[in-house]
């Protein structure tokens, strides 16, 4: 078994966040020491091309060829996965280690959140930890802040811009004007897009991330698949200077709330008041914000990703395992089997709309009367001239129903007036006087 004081770690991934953890290892070994009495050791490492560089010194460390053979190495008490989810390999080297009764320590949000509970269920069949702080808003603690601070709280909800990349294309296009695809191919050339975008600006990341954060919350299930999820390929520059016309800035938010027994879970884009700390966030700065009912709200702020950031929540997790001060996978207590489903009929806000109009006689006439045949009600309007046969009309509305306004969309969608897919963003009101307003 582990000798308290000393951890032996496998390290499978030596990218970005890999050759980062090395190098904090090699920097902050001694002063860990000194600060907790804990030795790590890196008794192993594998990537997939042994003579690629790494801006770290790797010579002295064991080569081992193959990421099973780590899980399987008896010297090693900790395999550190730092593969990504891009093949099978990552979920075969955590099971393979914890089934030989290692200890994971891993970054791999998509596959945690899909996978997780059962990689939970066999760490604790088999009397190990699975730590993961890295893989929820880089360098944020929030994992151990759920897992322990605020463990007394009763929390409702957590909301934030949890995905780096979204935030740094509006941010860009925000500030120098630009439309979305022009600043997608410079975050894509300065590598901040994963190497399937969708996960970053489809939402996916940040639904994968938010998950995690509302099993922790809320006690529940852990449950990706009722993540309702939506991206920002489709937002305009123009969208960003009308929100900015009335006071707002567009950001990628994450919610998740419970209530009632029911887990309301959904990444989208939305219309956030411009003096709010969560409109101010830039570029790649991740913020989390957390209502509870000892704390009220108490937000999160940081370095949401990078080598930095990353690779000292990796380290962090292996002080943690080797001082065992680690807590289970997600809670160690029943989980809450409450509904999970997103539900749009409950919900009362006011929305952004953008349409794209045909050059026809009566289109707004016929739109505004479609919008208020399902009780909606708008609160300013404003038409741009007619240009290339088409007209945009741009309509903030007061408080209504989500679904009356799903249901006028459609309404709309079949009178063929549009010469688009209308741009719809709900406008975010925070409570009155908390942290975030
Ligand atoms: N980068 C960040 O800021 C960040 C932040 C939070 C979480 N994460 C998560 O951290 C993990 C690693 O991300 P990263 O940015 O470090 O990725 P990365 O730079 O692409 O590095 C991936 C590493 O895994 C190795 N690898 C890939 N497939 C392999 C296989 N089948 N067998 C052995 N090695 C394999 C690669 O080897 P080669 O180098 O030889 O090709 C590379 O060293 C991911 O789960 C990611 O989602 C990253």
């Amino acid at each position: 078994m582990m000798n308290k004081y000393k951890l032996n770690v496998g390290i499978i991934g030596l990218g970005t966040v890999g050759s980062g953890v090395i190098k904090l290892l090699k920097k902050q070994r001694r002063n860990i020491k000194n600060r907790t009495g804990i030795e790590l050791k890196v008794v192993a490492i594998t990537a997939r091309n042994r003579r690629k560089r790494r801006g770290v010194d790797i010579s002295s460390f064991k080569w081992v060829d193959s990421p099973l053979e780590i899980a399987r190495d008896p010297e090693v008490d900790v395999v550190v996965e730092l593969i990504g989810d891009t093949d099978k390999t990552a979920a075969k080297v955590i099971r393979e280690a914890i089934s030989n009764g290692k200890h994971v320590v891993t970054a791999n949000k998509s596959l945690l959140a899909k996978e997780g509970s059962f990689f939970e269920e066999l760490a604790k069949e088999k009397g190990v930890f699975l730590r993961y702080e890295a893989a929820v808003a880089g360098g944020i603690p929030i994992i151990k802040v759920l897992q322990d601070s605020l463990i007394v709280n009763k929390i409702s909800k957590l909301y934030g811009v949890i995905n780096g990349t979204c935030n740094f294309i509006l941010t860009k296009m925000e500030s120098d004007g630009r439309e979305y695809l022009d600043v997608f191919s410079e975050a894509k050339k300065l590598g901040y897009v994963e190497s399937d975008p969708r996960l970053d600006i489809g939402g996916i990341d940040s639904a994968h991330k938010l998950a995690l954060l509302s099993c922790l919350a809320f006690g529940t299930t852990l449950n990706f698949k009722s993540v309702k999820t939506e991206g920002i390929d489709h937002i305009s520059i123009e969208d960003i200077q009308e929100a900015d016309l009335i006071g707002y800035k567009i950001k990628l938010l994450a919610t998740a709330e419970y209530s009632k027994n029911t887990l309301i879970q959904e990444v989208s884009p939305k219309l956030i008041r411009k003096g709010s700390p969560i409109a101010q966030v830039n570029g790649s700065t991740n913020i989390i914000a957390i209502e509870g009912e000892e704390i009220g709200t108490t937000v999160f702020s940081g370095p949401g990703a990078g080598m930095g950031p990353t690779a000292s929540s990796v380290v962090s997790d292996l002080v943690a395992i080797a001082s065992r001060k680690s807590k289970s996978t997600f809670l160690t207590g029943e989980k809450i089997n409450g509904s999970n489903k997103y539900e749009s009929t409950s919900k009362k806000s006011s929305f952004y709309l953008r349409f794209i109009l045909k050059d026809k006689p009566g289109v707004i006439a016929r739109l505004s009367g479609k919008l208020s045949s399902c009780g909606i009600s708008i609160s300013q309007m404003k038409q741009k001239p007619f240009a290339k046969q088409k007209a945009t009309l741009i309509i903030t509305t007061h408080k209504t129903l989500q679904e009356n306004l799903e249901k006028a969309l459609i309404d709309i969608k079949n009178l063929k007036i549009c010469e688009q897919r209308p741009v719809c963003i709900e406008i975010q009101e925070f409570q009155k006087g908390s942290q975030v307003s």
